[in-house]
Protein backbone atom coordinates (compact mmCIF):
# COMPACT_ATOMS: atom_id res chain seq x y z
CA UNK A 1 0.00 0.00 0.00
CA UNK A 2 0.95 3.73 -0.75
CA UNK A 3 3.28 4.70 2.76
CA UNK A 4 4.52 7.92 3.94
CA UNK A 5 7.48 8.81 6.13
CA UNK A 6 6.68 11.61 8.68
CA UNK A 7 9.14 13.03 10.79
CA UNK A 8 8.24 13.83 14.26
CA UNK A 9 9.23 16.93 16.45
CA UNK A 10 7.08 17.63 19.50
CA UNK A 11 9.36 19.71 20.82
CA UNK A 12 8.00 21.41 24.04
CA UNK A 13 5.66 21.39 26.70
CA UNK A 14 2.71 20.65 25.68
CA UNK A 15 3.81 19.94 22.45
CA UNK A 16 4.91 16.61 24.06
CA UNK A 17 1.53 16.19 24.99
CA UNK A 18 -0.60 17.08 21.51
CA UNK A 19 0.97 15.39 19.27
CA UNK A 20 1.05 11.83 20.97
CA UNK A 21 -2.65 12.32 20.26
CA UNK A 22 -2.08 13.30 16.78
CA UNK A 23 -0.24 10.17 15.92
CA UNK A 24 -2.97 7.70 17.88
CA UNK A 25 -5.73 9.53 15.56
CA UNK A 26 -3.60 9.42 12.01
CA UNK A 27 -2.56 5.78 12.79
CA UNK A 28 -6.15 4.50 13.33
CA UNK A 29 -6.69 6.20 9.61
CA UNK A 30 -4.26 4.41 8.07
CA UNK A 31 -5.27 1.77 8.79
CA UNK A 32 -9.09 2.45 7.99
CA UNK A 33 -8.35 3.95 4.79
CA UNK A 34 -5.39 1.87 3.91
CA UNK A 35 -2.25 3.55 3.60
CA UNK A 36 0.87 3.54 5.82
CA UNK A 37 2.26 5.93 8.48
CA UNK A 38 6.32 5.27 9.45
CA UNK A 39 6.73 7.83 12.16
CA UNK A 40 10.97 8.81 12.83
CA UNK A 41 10.92 10.39 15.97
CA UNK A 42 12.97 13.68 16.78
CA UNK A 43 13.67 14.77 20.14
CA UNK A 44 14.85 18.39 19.20
CA UNK A 45 13.60 20.88 21.98
CA UNK A 46 14.82 23.32 24.49
CA UNK A 47 15.48 20.38 26.82
CA UNK A 48 18.23 19.04 24.13
CA UNK A 49 19.32 22.90 23.55
CA UNK A 50 20.10 22.55 27.72
CA UNK A 51 22.19 19.34 27.22
CA UNK A 52 24.05 19.98 24.55
CA UNK A 53 23.63 23.63 23.29
CA UNK A 54 21.80 22.91 20.05
CA UNK A 55 18.20 22.47 19.61
CA UNK A 56 18.65 19.63 16.80
CA UNK A 57 21.88 18.68 15.25
CA UNK A 58 23.87 20.64 12.79
CA UNK A 59 22.67 18.67 9.94
CA UNK A 60 19.10 18.58 11.32
CA UNK A 61 17.55 19.78 7.93
CA UNK A 62 19.22 17.01 6.42
CA UNK A 63 18.14 14.35 8.22
CA UNK A 64 14.24 14.94 8.01
CA UNK A 65 14.58 16.87 3.98
CA UNK A 66 13.69 13.21 2.23
CA UNK A 67 10.31 12.95 4.41
CA UNK A 68 7.33 13.41 2.84
CA UNK A 69 5.61 15.59 5.55
CA UNK A 70 6.86 16.95 9.37
CA UNK A 71 4.74 16.89 12.43
CA UNK A 72 5.66 19.92 15.02
CA UNK A 73 4.21 20.74 18.41
CA UNK A 74 5.73 23.66 19.21
CA UNK A 75 8.70 24.82 21.17
CA UNK A 76 10.14 27.06 23.43
CA UNK A 77 10.19 27.02 27.01
CA UNK A 78 11.47 29.28 30.18
CA UNK A 79 14.90 28.93 31.23
CA UNK A 80 15.70 29.15 27.05
CA UNK A 81 15.37 32.56 25.39
CA UNK A 82 12.40 32.54 23.02
CA UNK A 83 15.23 33.93 20.29
CA UNK A 84 17.40 31.19 20.78
CA UNK A 85 14.45 28.40 20.56
CA UNK A 86 12.80 29.90 17.16
CA UNK A 87 16.28 30.63 15.28
CA UNK A 88 17.08 27.59 16.33
CA UNK A 89 14.25 25.23 15.09
CA UNK A 90 11.43 26.67 13.81
CA UNK A 91 12.51 29.22 11.95
CA UNK A 92 15.20 27.41 10.10
CA UNK A 93 12.62 24.86 9.07
CA UNK A 94 10.23 26.94 7.73
CA UNK A 95 13.20 29.11 5.40
CA UNK A 96 15.46 26.17 4.47
CA UNK A 97 12.46 23.87 3.14
CA UNK A 98 11.01 26.82 1.50
CA UNK A 99 7.59 27.02 3.15
CA UNK A 100 6.68 30.44 2.07
CA UNK A 101 2.87 29.85 2.42
CA UNK A 102 1.40 29.45 6.33
CA UNK A 103 -2.10 28.16 5.65
CA UNK A 104 -4.25 28.91 8.62
CA UNK A 105 -7.90 28.29 8.27
CA UNK A 106 -10.68 28.75 10.67
CA UNK A 107 -14.35 27.60 11.45
CA UNK A 108 -16.85 29.07 13.38
CA UNK A 109 -18.08 24.90 14.16
CA UNK A 110 -21.89 24.73 14.98
CA UNK A 111 -22.23 23.74 18.76
CA UNK A 112 -19.33 25.45 19.37
CA UNK A 113 -20.28 29.34 19.40
CA UNK A 114 -17.28 31.77 19.46
CA UNK A 115 -17.06 34.49 21.96
CA UNK A 116 -18.68 37.13 18.91
CA UNK A 117 -21.98 37.78 18.52
CA UNK A 118 -23.16 36.87 14.62
CA UNK A 119 -20.23 34.11 14.26
CA UNK A 120 -22.40 31.77 13.02
CA UNK A 121 -21.11 29.79 9.66
CA UNK A 122 -17.88 32.01 10.00
CA UNK A 123 -15.37 29.86 7.94
CA UNK A 124 -12.14 31.69 6.15
CA UNK A 125 -8.76 31.21 5.71
CA UNK A 126 -5.76 33.20 6.48
CA UNK A 127 -2.87 32.82 3.93
CA UNK A 128 0.59 34.11 5.80
CA UNK A 129 3.34 34.76 4.22
CA UNK A 130 5.75 32.85 6.26
CA UNK A 131 9.53 33.20 5.53
CA UNK A 132 10.14 36.87 4.55
CA UNK A 133 8.47 40.74 5.78
CA UNK A 134 9.20 41.31 8.90
CA UNK A 135 10.67 38.24 10.23
CA UNK A 136 13.77 39.10 9.01
CA UNK A 137 17.58 38.37 10.07
CA UNK A 138 18.83 41.55 8.85
CA UNK A 139 19.48 44.11 11.78
CA UNK A 140 19.94 43.25 15.96
CA UNK A 141 20.81 44.85 19.13
CA UNK A 142 23.19 47.83 19.32
CA UNK A 143 24.83 49.86 21.98
CA UNK A 144 23.52 47.28 24.73
CA UNK A 145 23.62 48.47 28.31
CA UNK A 146 24.39 51.90 26.98
CA UNK A 147 22.27 55.27 27.44
CA UNK A 148 21.47 55.24 23.42
CA UNK A 149 20.66 51.48 23.08
CA UNK A 150 18.90 50.52 20.33
CA UNK A 151 17.53 47.51 18.37
CA UNK A 152 16.37 47.74 14.56
CA UNK A 153 15.37 45.21 11.83
CA UNK A 154 14.87 45.28 8.41
CA UNK A 155 11.40 44.02 7.15
CA UNK A 156 12.47 42.66 3.79
CA UNK A 157 9.55 42.47 1.02
CA UNK A 158 10.77 40.85 -2.38
CA UNK A 159 9.12 41.04 -5.60
CA UNK A 160 8.89 37.12 -5.97
CA UNK A 161 8.26 36.51 -1.95
CA UNK A 162 5.33 39.03 -2.17
CA UNK A 163 4.06 37.88 -5.48
CA UNK A 164 4.27 34.26 -4.97
CA UNK A 165 2.17 34.34 -1.95
CA UNK A 166 -0.65 37.02 -3.48
CA UNK A 167 -0.88 34.04 -6.32
CA UNK A 168 -1.40 31.09 -3.57
CA UNK A 169 -4.04 33.44 -1.98
CA UNK A 170 -5.96 34.42 -5.24
CA UNK A 171 -5.92 30.58 -6.63
CA UNK A 172 -7.12 29.38 -3.20
CA UNK A 173 -9.84 32.05 -3.14
CA UNK A 174 -11.04 30.64 -6.52
CA UNK A 175 -11.55 27.20 -5.19
CA UNK A 176 -13.41 28.42 -2.09
CA UNK A 177 -16.23 31.70 -2.52
CA UNK A 178 -13.68 33.32 -4.85
CA UNK A 179 -13.41 36.37 -1.88
CA UNK A 180 -9.91 37.49 -0.86
CA UNK A 181 -8.78 40.57 1.23
CA UNK A 182 -5.58 42.04 1.47
CA UNK A 183 -4.51 43.23 5.09
CA UNK A 184 -2.35 46.39 4.57
CA UNK A 185 -0.88 49.46 5.92
CA UNK A 186 -0.76 51.31 2.62
CA UNK A 187 -1.15 54.54 4.39
CA UNK A 188 2.50 55.57 2.93
CA UNK A 189 3.73 55.40 6.56
CA UNK A 190 5.14 52.27 6.38
CA UNK A 191 7.07 51.93 3.05
CA UNK A 192 6.99 48.44 2.34
CA UNK A 193 3.06 48.07 2.12
CA UNK A 194 2.67 50.34 -0.75
CA UNK A 195 4.75 48.51 -2.57
CA UNK A 196 2.81 44.90 -1.81
CA UNK A 197 -0.26 46.28 -2.38
CA UNK A 198 1.32 47.41 -6.35
CA UNK A 199 1.73 44.00 -6.73
CA UNK A 200 -1.61 42.43 -5.11
CA UNK A 201 -3.18 44.99 -7.68
CA UNK A 202 -0.87 43.92 -10.40
CA UNK A 203 -1.71 39.68 -9.59
CA UNK A 204 -5.49 40.47 -9.16
CA UNK A 205 -5.85 41.60 -13.16
CA UNK A 206 -4.72 37.79 -13.57
CA UNK A 207 -7.63 36.54 -11.55
CA UNK A 208 -11.03 38.05 -12.75
CA UNK A 209 -13.04 35.77 -11.31
CA UNK A 210 -11.79 36.51 -7.06
CA UNK A 211 -13.61 39.74 -5.68
CA UNK A 212 -11.00 41.10 -3.64
CA UNK A 213 -10.32 44.06 -1.68
CA UNK A 214 -7.63 45.70 0.78
CA UNK A 215 -8.05 46.77 4.52
CA UNK A 216 -5.76 48.38 6.60
CA UNK A 217 -4.39 46.14 9.37
CA UNK A 218 -6.10 47.94 12.40
CA UNK A 219 -9.51 48.21 10.46
CA UNK A 220 -9.13 44.87 9.50
CA UNK A 221 -8.35 43.30 13.27
CA UNK A 222 -11.85 45.37 14.37
CA UNK A 223 -13.90 44.23 11.45
CA UNK A 224 -12.66 40.33 11.65
CA UNK A 225 -14.56 41.16 15.35
CA UNK A 226 -17.61 42.79 14.05
CA UNK A 227 -18.32 40.92 10.88
CA UNK A 228 -16.15 37.95 10.88
CA UNK A 229 -18.79 36.35 8.24
CA UNK A 230 -17.62 38.50 5.69
CA UNK A 231 -14.11 37.08 5.14
CA UNK A 232 -12.93 33.89 3.05
CA UNK A 233 -9.25 34.44 2.34
CA UNK A 234 -7.48 36.97 3.93
CA UNK A 235 -3.90 37.51 2.75
CA UNK A 236 -1.43 39.55 4.56
CA UNK A 237 2.86 39.78 5.74
CA UNK A 238 4.69 37.06 7.80
CA UNK A 239 3.52 39.31 10.78
CA UNK A 240 0.34 40.67 9.87
CA UNK A 241 -1.16 36.96 9.51
CA UNK A 242 0.73 36.05 12.60
CA UNK A 243 -1.26 38.42 14.53
CA UNK A 244 -4.94 37.76 12.63
CA UNK A 245 -4.26 34.03 12.63
CA UNK A 246 -4.47 34.08 16.99
CA UNK A 247 -7.51 36.45 16.56
CA UNK A 248 -9.16 33.98 13.96
CA UNK A 249 -8.70 30.94 15.89
CA UNK A 250 -10.25 33.44 19.34
CA UNK A 251 -13.40 33.74 17.41
CA UNK A 252 -13.69 29.94 16.37
CA UNK A 253 -13.70 29.61 20.30
CA UNK A 254 -9.71 29.43 20.95
CA UNK A 255 -6.23 29.06 20.04
CA UNK A 256 -6.17 25.28 21.08
CA UNK A 257 -8.12 24.40 18.26
CA UNK A 258 -6.17 26.40 15.01
CA UNK A 259 -4.09 24.39 13.57
CA UNK A 260 -1.35 25.84 10.49
CA UNK A 261 0.04 23.99 7.40
CA UNK A 262 3.55 25.60 6.56
CA UNK A 263 3.78 24.80 2.37
CA UNK A 264 6.61 24.21 0.40
CA UNK A 265 3.84 24.81 -2.51
CA UNK A 266 6.87 22.93 -5.27
CA UNK A 267 7.18 19.97 -3.37
CA UNK A 268 10.58 20.33 -3.37
CA UNK A 269 11.01 20.12 0.24
CA UNK A 270 9.01 18.64 2.76
CA UNK A 271 6.42 20.79 4.10
CA UNK A 272 5.44 20.99 8.01
CA UNK A 273 2.21 20.66 10.27
CA UNK A 274 1.80 22.46 13.36
CA UNK A 275 -0.53 23.78 15.77
CA UNK A 276 -1.20 27.73 16.16
CA UNK A 277 -0.47 27.66 19.74
CA UNK A 278 3.17 27.45 21.51
CA UNK A 279 3.96 25.35 24.33
CA UNK A 280 1.21 26.57 26.58
CA UNK A 281 4.10 26.43 30.23
CA UNK A 282 1.45 27.19 32.65
CA UNK A 283 -1.02 24.14 31.64
CA UNK A 284 2.10 21.83 30.57
CA UNK A 285 2.44 18.52 32.05
CA UNK A 286 -1.03 18.30 33.59
CA UNK A 287 -2.45 16.54 30.50
CA UNK A 288 -5.29 18.82 30.05
CA UNK A 289 -4.16 20.17 26.67
CA UNK A 290 -6.72 20.74 24.08
CA UNK A 291 -5.67 18.54 21.07
CA UNK A 292 -7.78 19.77 18.52
CA UNK A 293 -5.23 22.39 16.72
CA UNK A 294 -2.71 19.35 16.26
CA UNK A 295 -5.13 16.65 15.12
CA UNK A 296 -6.49 19.67 12.91
CA UNK A 297 -3.00 20.39 11.87
CA UNK A 298 -2.79 16.14 11.09
CA UNK A 299 -5.56 16.56 8.69
CA UNK A 300 -4.05 19.43 6.72
CA UNK A 301 -1.26 16.96 6.51
CA UNK A 302 -2.99 13.86 5.42
CA UNK A 303 -4.75 15.96 2.62
CA UNK A 304 -1.32 17.67 1.74
CA UNK A 305 0.07 13.76 1.25
CA UNK A 306 -2.92 12.93 -0.93
CA UNK A 307 -5.58 11.05 1.41
CA UNK A 308 -8.31 13.48 1.15
CA UNK A 309 -10.64 10.74 2.33
CA UNK A 310 -9.15 10.25 5.83
CA UNK A 311 -8.32 13.92 6.39
CA UNK A 312 -11.80 14.86 5.67
CA UNK A 313 -12.57 11.75 7.91
CA UNK A 314 -10.43 13.25 10.46
CA UNK A 315 -12.04 17.26 10.33
CA UNK A 316 -15.40 15.65 10.35
CA UNK A 317 -14.34 13.79 14.05
CA UNK A 318 -12.88 17.22 15.42
CA UNK A 319 -15.78 18.94 14.29
CA UNK A 320 -18.38 16.21 15.86
CA UNK A 321 -16.54 16.33 19.22
CA UNK A 322 -16.24 19.56 19.65
CA UNK A 323 -19.60 20.51 18.96
CA UNK A 324 -21.00 17.72 21.05
CA UNK A 325 -20.73 19.66 24.99
CA UNK A 326 -19.72 16.20 26.50
CA UNK A 327 -16.18 16.14 26.27
CA UNK A 328 -14.32 19.28 26.16
CA UNK A 329 -10.55 20.01 27.74
CA UNK A 330 -10.95 22.81 30.20
CA UNK A 331 -9.82 25.76 27.83
CA UNK A 332 -13.26 25.02 26.26
CA UNK A 333 -15.38 24.84 29.37
CA UNK A 334 -15.11 21.15 30.17
CA UNK A 335 -13.36 19.07 32.47
CA UNK A 336 -12.30 16.52 29.96
CA UNK A 337 -8.24 15.56 29.34
CA UNK A 338 -6.18 15.44 26.42
CA UNK A 339 -6.44 11.50 26.00
CA UNK A 340 -10.47 11.49 26.83
CA UNK A 341 -10.76 14.05 24.19
CA UNK A 342 -8.52 12.15 21.73
CA UNK A 343 -10.53 9.11 21.85
CA UNK A 344 -14.11 11.13 21.41
CA UNK A 345 -12.48 12.09 18.25
CA UNK A 346 -11.38 8.65 17.32
CA UNK A 347 -14.71 7.45 18.30
CA UNK A 348 -16.56 10.22 16.22
CA UNK A 349 -14.72 9.58 12.75
CA UNK A 350 -17.60 8.65 10.56
CA UNK A 351 -17.58 5.00 9.95
P1 LIG B 1 0.90 29.70 23.92
O1 LIG B 1 0.09 29.42 22.71
O2 LIG B 1 1.85 28.66 24.32
O3 LIG B 1 -0.09 29.98 25.16
C1 LIG B 1 -1.01 31.08 25.21
C2 LIG B 1 -2.19 30.71 26.14
O4 LIG B 1 -3.06 29.77 25.46
C3 LIG B 1 -1.77 30.03 27.43
O5 LIG B 1 -2.61 30.46 28.46
C4 LIG B 1 -2.01 28.55 27.14
O6 LIG B 1 -2.29 27.78 28.28
C5 LIG B 1 -3.19 28.57 26.19
N1 LIG B 1 -3.14 27.43 25.26
C6 LIG B 1 -2.33 27.34 24.15
N2 LIG B 1 -2.53 26.17 23.53
C7 LIG B 1 -3.47 25.51 24.23
C8 LIG B 1 -4.08 24.22 24.09
N3 LIG B 1 -3.78 23.39 23.08
N4 LIG B 1 -5.01 23.86 25.01
C9 LIG B 1 -5.34 24.69 26.02
N5 LIG B 1 -4.80 25.90 26.21
C10 LIG B 1 -3.87 26.31 25.33
O7 LIG B 1 1.65 31.10 23.65
P2 LIG B 1 2.76 31.88 24.49
O8 LIG B 1 2.44 31.79 25.94
O9 LIG B 1 2.86 33.18 23.84
O10 LIG B 1 4.12 31.12 24.21
C11 LIG B 1 4.67 30.08 25.04
C12 LIG B 1 5.92 29.54 24.38
O11 LIG B 1 5.58 28.90 23.15
C13 LIG B 1 6.96 30.59 24.03
O12 LIG B 1 8.23 30.04 24.26
C14 LIG B 1 6.73 30.84 22.55
O13 LIG B 1 7.87 31.31 21.89
C15 LIG B 1 6.36 29.45 22.09
N6 LIG B 1 5.56 29.41 20.86
C16 LIG B 1 5.91 28.46 19.93
C17 LIG B 1 5.17 28.31 18.79
C18 LIG B 1 5.59 27.29 17.78
O14 LIG B 1 6.45 26.48 18.05
N7 LIG B 1 5.00 27.27 16.61
C19 LIG B 1 4.02 29.08 18.60
C20 LIG B 1 3.67 30.03 19.57
C21 LIG B 1 4.44 30.17 20.71
C1 LIG C 1 3.43 31.02 15.22
C2 LIG C 1 4.31 31.51 16.33
C3 LIG C 1 5.69 31.84 15.79
C4 LIG C 1 5.56 32.88 14.71
C5 LIG C 1 6.67 32.33 16.85
C6 LIG C 1 6.75 31.35 17.96
C7 LIG C 1 7.99 32.67 16.23
O1 LIG C 1 3.73 32.60 16.98
O2 LIG C 1 3.74 29.98 14.61
O3 LIG C 1 2.41 31.67 14.96
O4 LIG C 1 5.41 34.08 15.00
O5 LIG C 1 5.62 32.51 13.55
MN1 LIG D 1 1.74 33.10 16.27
Amino acid sequence: STGYRIAVIPGDGIGTEVIPAALTVLKALADRFGFSLHFDHFDWSCRRYLETGRMMPGNGLDMISGHDAILLGAVGWPGVPDHVSLWGLLIPIRRGFRQYVNLRPIKVMEGLPGPLRGSEGVDFVVVRENVEGEYSEIGGRLNRGFPDEMAVQEAVFTRPGVTRIVDYAFKLAATRRGRLTSATKSNGIVHTMPFWDEIVRERAAEHPGVDWWQEHIDALAAKLVLTPGAYDVIVGSNLFGDILSDLAAAIAGGIGIAPSANINPERTFPSMFEPVHGSAPDIAGRGIANPAGALWSASLMLDHLGQADAARALLTGIERTLSDRTVRTPDLGGTATTQEMTEAVLAALPA
